[in-house]
């Protein structure tokens, strides 16, 4: 008997399409899967702990774990003691991939192994009706398979979906109901299973997504790193039409949050009308945190826009060595909780007379040089993202050299300039005299 079997797939359950050629299904079937969608935020995450079981003669060292989700996503996978095991991904059609996952160990035939998958979707809560007046409150609906999506069978699986208010409407029938929790139990799932659930909330929150940031990095040796950040955000929620209601009104927006380094200077908010006072610092050990709020409310379909700017010291984030620098700070840092950055930009410029040598980049963003060229000393280093969410927060790496002597020189070309001055005032008198 083969110890591999290769899964030809029936139409009926595939999503469409063909397996990829490179997806050699091993033997093997989820013992138990518990599954965990928590919807009370507007990214919705969910941990599947599977449980499987080799069934081949051959040992087992990787795991397919199939998705046919298209929304926006990340994933992670762990072992049981939460160490995280490598993957490739193998795109199956627009909508659906796999993850081949190596395993840290030889599964032998009959024996067990656990691992958990932890997945962040981005725009799988959307706007349930087209538009609302202000008095009502904002509907939203979430999509997904109930079922356990695998290219195994699944003996026992139980999911949970976490809401933060009572639901409004579930399109199944649970196992259990709760006001606040939504649970079945499927036994015998087989494989490639689809069943959609519909589940509609109210969410009064505002939907914000990060449309564009444009991040700009200066450093300078004279002592500090100005970051400034221009901010397009929007919110996605319920278009609200009709008469203003104040006393009434349902949407919320509440405060905006946004945390900063803890060694942060000379914070200052505004947007396109200027100062925009509507903010509150707070000084926490490890960091700051800033409270803002928009000029205007960001109501259902609304954007709005900020800029942020700050310095920090460069002592903190420049090493040195000799002639050598290296910069090492947060390509981009915390914007808001939750949010989906659509676009990003991030200007990073070096001192004049800075040779860049090496550039390290974080794994959200790319490498998109522009230097404008204006100027044949100044070096500017610019990163592009899109669709960024979860973790975009890392560092990025700028190692180059710099002569020292150099930021000498406008100061002595200043002082020459001076110097020169006073001696023709000087040979000027002489002469006059
Ligand atoms: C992907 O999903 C969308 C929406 O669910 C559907 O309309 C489309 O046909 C799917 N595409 C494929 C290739 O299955
Ligand atoms: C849910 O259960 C009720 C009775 O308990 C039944 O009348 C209804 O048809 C079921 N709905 C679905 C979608 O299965
Ligand atoms: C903005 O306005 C507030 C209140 O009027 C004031 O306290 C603050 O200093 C101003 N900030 C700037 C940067 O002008
Ligand atoms: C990122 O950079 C900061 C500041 O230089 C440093 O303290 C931190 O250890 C770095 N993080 C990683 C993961 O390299």
């Amino acid at each position: 008997m083969s110890s591999l079997v290769v899964l030809l797939l029936t139409a009926i359950f595939a999503s469409s399409g063909a397996v990829p050629s490179e997806v050699v299904v091993n033997d093997a079937v989820n013992v138990a899967v518990h599954s965990t969608v928590d919807l009370r935020s507007q990214l919705v995450h969910q941990k599947n702990v599977i449980a499987l079981k080799n069934l081949g003669p051959a040992d087992l060292n990787s795991y397919f774990f199939a998705l046919n989700e298209p929304e926006l996503r990340v994933i992670v996978f762990n072992n049981e003691h939460g160490r995280k095991l490598p993957f490739k991904k193998i795109e199956w059609d627009s909508n659906s991939s796999f993850y081949e996952v190596t395993l840290d160990e030889d599964v032998k035939q009959n024996e067990k192994y656990k691992l958990s998958c932890m997945i962040t979707y981005a725009n799988k809560i959307t706007p349930a009706v087209k538009k609302r007046t202000f008095d009502e409150d904002q509907l939203v609906k979430f999509v997904g398979n109930v079922r356990f999506f695998s290219p195994y069978r699944t003996i026992f699986h139980h999911v949970e979906y976490l809401l933060h208010d009572p639901f409004l409407e579930v399109s199944k029938n649970a196992t259990h109901l709760e006001s606040t929790k939504i649970t079945y139990i499927f036994y015998d799932t087989h494989t490639y299973a689809v069943d959609r659930v519909v589940i509609v909330l109210v969410k009064n929150d505002a939907f914000v997504v990060v449309k564009n940031i444009q991040r700009s990095i200066d450093v300078s040796h004279y002592g500090k790193i100005h970051v400034q950040d221009e901010v397009v955000i929007e919110n996605n929620g319920v278009r609200l039409v009709g008469p203003f209601s104040g006393g009434k009104m349902k949407a919320t927006t509440g405060w905006f949050y946004t945390h900063l380094p803890a060694c942060t200077e000379n914070i200052k908010f505004f947007d396109i009308l200027g100062n925009n006072s509507k903010t509150q610092v707070y000084h926490f050990i490890d960091y700051i945190t800033l409270k803002f709020n928009t000029r205007y409310p960001l109501l259902g379909g609304w954007k709005s826009s900020y800029v942020l700017s700050y310095d920090v010291p460069v002592h903190e984030y420049v090493l040195m060595d000799e002639e050598h620098y290296s910069l090492q700070m947060r390509a981009l840092d915390y914007v808001l909780t939750d949010v989906v950055i659509e676009s990003a930009v991030v200007k990073i410029k070096l001192p004049e007379g800075a040779q860049i040598k090496r550039v390290i980049l974080p794994n959200s963003l790319t490498l998109e040089n522009e230097g404008d060229g204006s100027n044949p000393d100044e070096q500017i280093i610019v990163l592009k993202g899109v669709n960024l969410f979860e973790n975009y927060i890392s560092n990025v790496t700028i190692n180059y050299s710099f002569n020292p002597l150099y930021m000498l020189r406008v100061p002595l070309v200043i002082s020459v300039l001076f110097e020169g001055a006073f001696l023709v005032v000087l040979v000027g008198k002489y002469f006059v005299l």
